[in-house]
């Protein structure tokens, strides 16, 4: 069934605790992790990355191999947000953005890639094998074409395609932009991120993982906001907007509005407060209140949430909305889906 995520998580919350637990986390609910290796992802749906990153985690692998694996497993299936089977632009266009760091500040990325099952592995290859950190559309294409990628059909997924054409109906791009950012009163939000039934229209897998050398890397993966002005470019590839990561302090990601997130170069700035003693989760509240403050009365119609996880194996996360969940896995037992608090209540 083909969900976007906060629906499923409504949805889905009957059917989780067979399967899992879920918990509200709060500072003090903070997972407290001592022991690597631990792999922490976005949303519900990252438990079953997890499971995947897990098993190269459990064997001794590099977190590096994992973040990747595991994103390549949601890249693979059909969802709203990631992959070749998500949303398209507004145009018909499924485009897709992704980065990857690794525990020696090495990144890659990719972004506006069209036709390429699993642009994680291209911004890998982008960051092992040339001098470059970001490739963009066709010149991002022609580099994975030659190395060994296969171009894919550029035929919408069902459901994407039943999607886009309820979406066609109206065709609503309303960008909230220059009249009130002429006269300077607010910030260039660049699209309606709330639907009419309340939920949002795209959300981002980010996995961040520690392996048991102590090494941390992650990976951030999407097809970006749902009905998007084509050519549009998200935070998920941009080093420092949807992931970041610094082996000395702990890595970050974020799911949700990427134009809110570059806005405040959101993840670096949560690695930032780690690295002045926060918490993973005091890290990311600070962060999420710095983008509220830009503009309280815009942030109720957005969603960002920030996911942190330190050199210690501690975990946290924050969000400007309720509905944000994050999923760790730091055992066999299967892992666990937490709900993130967040800035505003309802
Ligand atoms: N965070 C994903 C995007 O804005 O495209």
């Amino acid at each position: 069934m083909y969900k976007s995520r906060r629906k499923f998580l409504q949805h889905g919350a009957m059917i989780l605790p067979a399967i899992s637990m879920i918990t509200s986390c709060s500072s003090q609910e903070e997972e407290k992790a001592t022991t690597a290796p631990i792999v922490v992802s976005t949303w519900d749906s990252g438990l079953a990355v997890n499971k995947i990153a897990w098993e190269i985690l459990k064997n001794k692998g590099k977190a590096i191999d994992a973040v990747e694996k595991g994103a390549n497993s949601i890249e693979n299936t059909i969802n709203c947000c990631v992959g070749l089977g998500g949303n398209p632009d507004r145009d018909g266009h499924v485009t897709l953005d992704a980065c990857i760091m690794d525990e020696n500040y090495n990144c890659g990325s990719v972004a506006f890639l069209e036709k390429i099952k699993n642009p994680i592995s291209v911004a890998r290859k982008i960051m092992e094998t040339t001098p470059h950190v970001m490739l963009v559309g066709e010149g991002a294409y022609q580099f994975a074409i030659s190395n060994g990628f296969k171009s894919e059909s550029d035929q919408l997924s069902a459901d994407a395609s039943k999607e886009y054409k309820k979406w066609l109906v109206k065709s609503e791009y309303k960008p909230v932009i220059n009249i009130e950012k002429q006269q300077g009163k607010v910030n260039n939000h660049a699209a309606p991120a709330k639907l009419e039934d309340g939920s949002f229209n795209h959300d981002t897998m980010g996995l961040l993982a520690l392996d048991t050398q102590l090494n941390l890397s992650g990976a951030c993966t999407t097809s970006g906001m749902g009905f998007k002005m084509r050519g549009r470019v998200g935070d998920s590839p941009i080093i420092g907007g949807g992931l970041y990561v610094d082996n000395e302090i702990g890595a970050a990601t974020s799911s949700g509005q990427g134009e809110e997130v570059i806005r405040i170069c959101g993840t670096h700035l949560v690695v930032e407060y780690m690295r002045m003693g926060k918490s993973p989760h005091e890290a990311c509240k600070l962060a999420i209140e710095r983008l509220v403050k830009i503009n309280p009365v815009k942030a109720k119609t957005f969603q960002v949430g920030f996911l942190a996880l330190n050199k210690k194996g501690e975990c946290g996360a924050y969000a400007v909305l309720p509905g944000f969940a994050y999923s760790v896995t730091k055992g066999d037992e299967g892992g666990q889906v937490f709900q993130s608090e967040s800035y505003f209540k309802d």
